[in-house]
């Protein structure tokens, strides 16, 4: 008999979604540089061009992760070179914030990733997806989305709960 279901997904066919946060000036020319070069990087990583790293905001970054991304990659340009003169150290400070906000929303570290790449480094662009990938691959999927709907069904039992009276105070 044909099914129209579809196979259970296992742990070895689960691919994680990047987001990628490229800087035009640096690392988006690097990964071009890295397509043109023809070398292979894996296929997981979302690009979103940004004219600085200093552009990301940390609502990016969380909304990237609450829309169901599995990790998110910012590439910028290296200390000193970048072209609106410290828009990669502001990115460094937000940086150094989410990982800490991350953390204490029990989302692993190796999740975020910040790396200077600047135009000619279209190997680094390379090296550091295909690792990204290997450590969040490792580490398996986030599902945020998951989650959330996880919460909302715990907090609508409660209110059910709590309005019942079961829940008031002895
Ligand atoms: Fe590249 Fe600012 S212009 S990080």
């Amino acid at each position: 008999m044909e099914t129209t279901e579809s196979p259970a997904i296992t742990h070895n066919e689960w691919q994680p979604r990047i987001v990628a946060f490229f800087c035009n000036w640096c690392t988006y020319t690097a990964a071009d540089l890295a397509g043109v070069s023809r070398m292979k990087y894996a296929p997981n990583a979302r690009i979103i061009r940004l004219m600085c790293s200093g552009r990301v905001d940390p609502q990016f970054v969380l909304d990237a992760f609450a829309k169901g991304a599995d990790g998110v990659l910012i590439g910028g340009c290296h200390p000193g070179d970048c072209h609106y003169a410290e828009g990669n150290f502001k990115m460094l400070r937000r940086f150094q914030l989410l990982k800490r906000t991350l953390l204490d929303l029990g989302i692993e570290q190796d999740r975020l990733r910040l790396e200077w790449i600047s135009a000619a480094e279209g190997e680094k662009v390379k090296t550091v997806i295909n690792d990204m990938v290997e450590k969040v691959k490792a580490l398996g999927p986030l599902n945020l989305p998951g989650r959330f709907a996880e919460w909302d069904s715990e907090m609508t039992k409660l209110e059910t709960r709590v309005e019942a009276g079961e829940l008031a105070p002895a």
